[in-house]
Parts: structure tokens; sequence; C-alpha cells
């Protein structure tokens, strides 16, 4: 027998480059039947790459891969999905024009049935949504679904396939922790159907939760696999960046100073009545659920869309934004949640795509001060540790974790009054994170008032000084730094019973 009976998926010294850049070295990786198996890594350890190969979506330079045993070779994902392997990327890959349908059951609704029953496809849809807990008609377009539940369908997409390896890169990025809760149940399920499923993620705790391998690779290379018993976070961690950290609690003397930003009675699509104070080197955390409102607050607040009545007042002024420029031309920034969509011009070089927003402090009378940029860039690539060869390489060409520390530059190199942050950490290792948060609270020390808007409950309590806490488009409570507990901020995000 050339394989044992209970291995579903294995590769051989597989290895890939683009350019200059190894992404994946000679790896070698086996996973067995009804097993849940991490890959974790830093950003750019080459862990998409990887997934992207077992998927058909690239092609490896050299190796092997074997499904239950017998070579296999993938020339596209339509091979890989054949063969029994669902992808869920990391980056959503939906049709906004098409309804849930249509994206869930795209390219296959002749080929199976021949002529394809409407009302079946609908009902098997619903069940699919059901499954991932996603309560919307199923006929809805993609393009009016938020971040979070597009994510659940892409999850309900990766089930219809009746697939026996599903891939999941970063399932829950943007799913709260009671709806990634749901995912956790779904993933138990598929596991006792003998289904079995890699999974990556960033968030170490949830990983050692719910996997019963977790392994690692370092800079392209694999570096070694761990069983549930001997898993734990140190260890883990040590694996991934090669060296011990600290990740213990960010704590800052609370200090309440000059209110920076006042938001009175803000009223508008999605969410009604919402006041609160911003005080300068304040950060403010905004916790909910997906869909409590959240972003919709933050994008009325920039001037990316509209509100019906309230006020906003920037250091004493009343202010009413008809644009993000104007907001920016004020003095504010935002990183916003959907980072492909909204904050990376993915056709510039990373360069680019850092200095843009702060251009007009980089030039003098229009000319820009190149060597200056240079320097600006160069002090965030250090910072944050951005992995790209060349700072002039397009930004496209960077890991998903590497794309948001560059978006995260841009805002940090343009010295806000004040910095709106909507997940600012999705996707990012908790090497890069632990930098993040160093900055968030430099920028804080140096009085920028800030909003953090995150799903993470750990991050928005180690981080805020203060807490609103949002529930179906209404502030259910606003905490002060004594009362920042899980147990409070769930109990108000949470829907009553
Ligand atoms: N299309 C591409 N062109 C050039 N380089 C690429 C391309 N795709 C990936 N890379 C490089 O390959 C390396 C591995 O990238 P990969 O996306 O596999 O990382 P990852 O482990 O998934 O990281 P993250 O946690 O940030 O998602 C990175 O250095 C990345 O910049
Ligand atoms: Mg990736």
């Amino acid at each position: 027998m050339g394989y044992r009976d209970c291995e579903i998926f294995s590769v051989r010294e597989l290895s890939k480059s683009y350019g200059g850049v190894q992404a994946l070295k000679s790896t070698t990786l086996r996973f067995m039947r009804n097993e849940v198996h991490a890959i974790v890594g830093e950003n750019g350890a080459g862990k998409s790459t990887l997934m992207k190969i077992i998927g058909g979506v690239i092609q490896p330079d050299s190796g092997q891969m074997f499904y239950k045993g017998q070579e296999v070779r993938f020339s596209s994902p339509r091979d890989s999905i054949n063969t029994g392997i669902a992808l869920i990327h990391q980056e959503l890959s939906m049709m906004p024009d098409l309804n849930i349908i249509e994206n869930i059951f795209m390219g296959r609704m002749d080929s199976k049935f021949g002529i394809v029953r409407q009302e079946d496809l609908t009902s098997r849809t619903q069940d699919l949504l059901k499954t991932v807990g996603l309560d919307v008609d199923p006929h809805t377009l993609v393009r009016k679904l938020s971040l979070s539940q597009r994510q659940l369908v892409e999850i309900a997409k990766a089930l219809s396939t009746n697939a026996n390896l599903i891939m999941m890169d970063e399932p829950n990025s943007s799913l709260t922790d009671m709806e990634s809760e749901r995912l956790f149940a779904v993933i138990e399920d598929l596991k006792a159907k003998g289904i079995s499923i890699l999974y990556v993620s960033h968030k170490i705790a949830e990983v050692l939760r719910i996997s019963d391998k977790v392994s690692v690779l370092r800079d392209g290379a694999y570096v070694g696999t761990l069983d549930r018993a001997d898993a734990t976070a140190d260890r883990v961690i040590q694996m991934m960046i090669g060296r011990e950290m600290d990740i213990n609690k960010f704590s800052r003397p609370s200090q309440k100073r000059r209110v920076i930003l006042r938001v009175k009675g803000l009223t508008g699509n999605g969410f009604r009545n919402i006041s609160f104070d911003l005080h300068q080197g304040e950060i403010l955390g905004f916790a909910g659920l997906v869909g409590a409102g959240r972003s919709e607050v933050a994008r009325a607040i920039f001037g990316a869309t509209r509100f019906s009545s309230g006020s906003i007042t920037l250091d004493n002024e009343l202010v009413l934004f008809d644009s993000p420029s104007k907001a920016i031309k004020h003095g504010m920034a935002m990183v916003q949640e959907d980072r492909k969509g909204l904050s990376l011009f993915m056709g510039l070089s990373v360069s680019e795509n850092i200095s843009i927003s702060a251009l007009p402090e980089l030039s003098r009378s229009g000319i820009v001060n190149y060597s200056k940029v240079n320097e600006v860039v160069t002090t965030y690539k250090n910072r944050l540790n951005i992995k790209v060869k060349d700072l002039d390489e397009p930004v496209s060409s960077l890991s998903g974790g590497n794309q948001q520390k560059t978006v995260l530059s841009r805002w940090l190199s343009t010295d806000p009054r004040v910095l709106i942050l909507d997940e600012p950490t999705h996707g990012i290792d908790i090497g890069a994170k632990h930098e993040i948060y160093k900055l968030i609270t430099l920028l804080a020390d140096r009085g920028i008032g800030i909003l953090l808007i995150s799903s993470e409950l750990p991050e928005i309590i180690s981080m805020s000084d203060r807490v609103v806490v949002m529930r179906e488009g209404v502030i259910t409570a606003t905490l002060d730094k004594d009362e920042i507990t899980d147990e409070n901020i769930m109990r108000c995000a949470a829907y009553e019973p």
C-alpha cells in the first residue's frame, strides 16, 4: 500500500517562487481524514500559496501532490474541485451583481442536473445559509451584503460542493466571535462526517481550540507540526517567528483631555441617535456584533455616506463632510474594513500606496520631495515589517497581511487629528499586530483621537480607554476603563432573548 488508509491529501517537496521571492520552499505535508489541520505562520510565510496550489489556482514550480495516495496534477481550479477539494479564498471572490444562489452554484447550474429547477436551487441555498447562520433571502444580490455576510456565503459555497477536503484561508477574518462560534460548530460537523479541513488563521487561541494538528511555515519553509496535545500558544508563536515574544496587555495611563470630536444624535441608514465624545489622545473602542452599525456610523462621520440628522463637531467647529476628501482636509483619517475595495490602489506600487495620502505634506509648491517620501515609506516598511523585496513592486503582489500593513502605513503617515480604524488588524500576524498596537498607542500619546472599531474582544479590551457598545444601530452602553470586561461587552452587544 502506497499510503496509509486515512491519508486524504499530501504534498511532497512543493516549491513555488515569484520572481526572486521564494513563496514556498520544498514543503512536505500530509493531511488525514477527519482532521482539522491548521497552517500558521507570519504574513508572507506562504500559507495562501500552499492553498492556492492545492486548489489548482496556481501551479508549483516543482514537487508532487497526492490525493488518497494517487498522484494528482491540477492545471485549473476545476481539476481540484472535481477531485473533491474546495477552497475558501482569503480575499473574497464573488460576483457582486449576481445573487447568492447564482454565486453559490455558478458554473454548476446546468451541467449536473440537466435542466435546473430554480426552486431546487433556492431551497438548497436556503439550507446552506441556515447551516452557516445567515438569515437573508437567497435572491439577494451579493453587492447588498456586508463583508461578514459575504464571508458566510463563501463558506456556504464551499459546503455546497460536497468536498472531502475543505481549505479555509482565514474564513472568519470578518466574523465576530459569535459568528465564528457557528463556523466552528460547522467544522466539527464536517469533521464528524469524515471531511478534512485545512485551516489558516492568525488567531492562535482559536487555532489551538479547533485543530487536531498545527503545522507552521516560516519564510516559505516548513518548520514543523504539533499535535493538539503538544500545541501551546507559546510554542506555536516561537515556531512561527523563531523567537519568544511577550504578548501581554497594553496598558496606558488613562488621561482625559479636551473633546476633539463630538457626535450628537447622529441618525442615518443603519444607525439612530448616536452620541459620543472622543477626547484628544483617547482610544475609544467600538464593540458590537457584525451588522450593529459601527462601520456605518464611522463612514457617515468620515463623509463617505450621508446621515439624515444629528451633528458632528470637530475641535469645536461644526462640520459636515460631503466627501472623505473634505474630512481628510480637516485632519481626519480612516482605515476602512475592506482593503481591496476601498483602501488600496492595486495598480500602484507599495511605495505609492503608502505615500499617496501624505503627498501634500511631502511636497513643496507642488513638487514632491522624493527623498522625504522614501524616508517615510522606508520607516513604515521597517516598523511594520512589510514583507516586500522592492518598494516599487505593485501592492497586488503582497500577501494579504502585508497589504493590510500598507493601508495602515498610508494613514499613519498623514498625521491626522482623528483616526478611525475599522478592523485594523484583520489578517495580520501576531508579531505585526503587536507593532500596530504600539503604533496606535504612540499616536494616542501624541494627542490623536482614535476611534477603534474591532470585533476582536481582546483587542478592544486591551487597547481602549473607553468602549462604546452598539446593537442593531443604537448605542447600548458606554463603558469606562474599569467597566471594560468580556461579560459587559457581550451582554450589551448580544441580542436580547
Ligand atoms: N502574485 C504574486 N506575485 C509576487 N509575489 C507574490 C505573489 N503572491 C504571493 N507572493 C509573495 O509570496 C510570499 C508568500 O505569500 P502568501 O500569500 O503565500 O503568504 P501568506 O502566508 O498567505 O501571508 P498572509 O498571512 O499575509 O496572508 C510573500 O512574500 C508574497 O509577497
Ligand atoms: Mg494569505
